[in-house]
């Protein structure tokens, strides 16, 4: 059954969701809606839809099936109460929110409605993830070293805590949610952040350029996660997991298991993870597919947003946070 999906939204990652979705061939994407009109008419060209820039118009004229909510980090819950008021299960992406209370109301009613979601943690969608898992079988990870260190992002709304949460809650996000996949819940964390470069740069900048998170697992795992974005043409991006002797160092979809007595091995993913949960939610939309394979549906993210934000609460207290 064709999937007719309408986006709010339409800059960098939904550009990476035009993509995978053009690869499925049931998702049918007709209508964007952005407050940018240019941009909203170049994606209805490129797909054949209906630009829009009032999203409450296009859900009430597009006949959607789904929407892709793909805004930043601060545009958040006026658009998914009118998608949940119209019915409409809705992929979106992350950070979900940079309020928690808000986006706790959001799961309310999405609970309420019993509404299919996704949310655009992708790492979790590298199959070489799943063969890690299946590696790791029962042996307990004794600790994790997260990190996200690179550049500062170029989008207006990344300098602000108001607009992007900061570094812990926007891209490093990534990271604390593949240590949750693989560690389980998180139920303490410390953080200290540092604004030591980056001001001297970029005009008006408030969020820190440098950080560290301790986070203690229920599993009685430990795991650091550090950011930076003060480096230039420089970067890390990914966590190592320790279990059993060795050490698995996840970079995107490669994943090098080392140690253990054995020689290092490398798996790297063969699937596209953004076509892969782009298709778990397709699938669990026309009724074709179990719901229960979209591994980020939205009360998952809220869990990962709880932790990201506790970091935030930690550096500003000096306080351990308990989950
Ligand atoms: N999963 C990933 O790896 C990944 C990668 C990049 C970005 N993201 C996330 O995606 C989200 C968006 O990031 P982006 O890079 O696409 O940002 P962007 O700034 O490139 O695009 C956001 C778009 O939203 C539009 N917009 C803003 N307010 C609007 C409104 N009221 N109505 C309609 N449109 C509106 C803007 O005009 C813009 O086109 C962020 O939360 C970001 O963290 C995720």
């Amino acid at each position: 059954m064709a999937v007719r999906i309408g986006f709010i939204g339409t800059g960098g990652i939904a550009g990476a969701h035009r993509k995978a979705l053009a690869q499925i061939p049931k998702a049918q994407m007709v209508a964007f809606c952005d407050a940018d009109e240019a941009r909203a008419k170049a994606a209805a060209e490129e797909h054949g839809g209906t630009p829009y820039t009032d999203y409450r118009a296009m859900l009430s004229e597009a006949r959607l099936d789904a929407v892709y909510i793909c805004l930043p980090p601060c545009f958040h819950g006026e658009f998914e109460d009118a998608v949940i008021e119209a019915g409409l299960p809705f992929f979106i992406e992350k950070p979900i929110d940079v309020d928690l209370a808000r986006a706790t109301a959001t799961a309310a009613k999405i609970a309420a409605k019993g509404l299919i979601t996704g949310v655009g943690y992708h790492w979790r969608h590298y199959d070489s993830v799943d063969w890690l898992q299946t590696v790791i079988g029962d042996q307990p990870i004794g600790l994790a070293l997260g990190y996200w260190l690179g550049g500062t992002p170029g989008v207006w709304w990344w300098r602000k805590w108001a607009t992007s949460g900061g570094q812990m809650v926007e891209q490093c996000t990534h990271i604390t949610d593949l240590a949750r996949w693989l560690l389980g819940e998180v139920t303490a964390v410390y953080a200290q952040y540092n604004l030591y470069r980056m001001h001297e740069k970029l005009e008006g900048l408030e969020v820190a350029d440098a950080g560290t998170a301790t986070l203690t697992f229920a599993s009685g795992a430990v795991c650091t996660i550090s950011t930076s974005c003060a480096l230039e043409g420089v970067g890390q991006v990914g966590l190592d997991v320790h279990f059993g002797g060795k050490v698995a160092e996840i970079r995107g979809g490669n994943i090098t298991i080392k140690g253990g007595g054995v020689e290092a091995f490398t798996n790297k993913a063969l699937l596209n993870p953004t076509v892969r949960e782009d298709t778990f939610f397709v699938d669990a939309v026309d009724g074709s597919g179990d719901p229960t394979l979209i591994r980020s549906p939205y009360p998952e993210a809220l869990k990962t947003l709880a932790v990201t934000l506790a970091m935030n609460e930690s550096a500003r207290s000096g306080q351990v946070i308990t989950l």
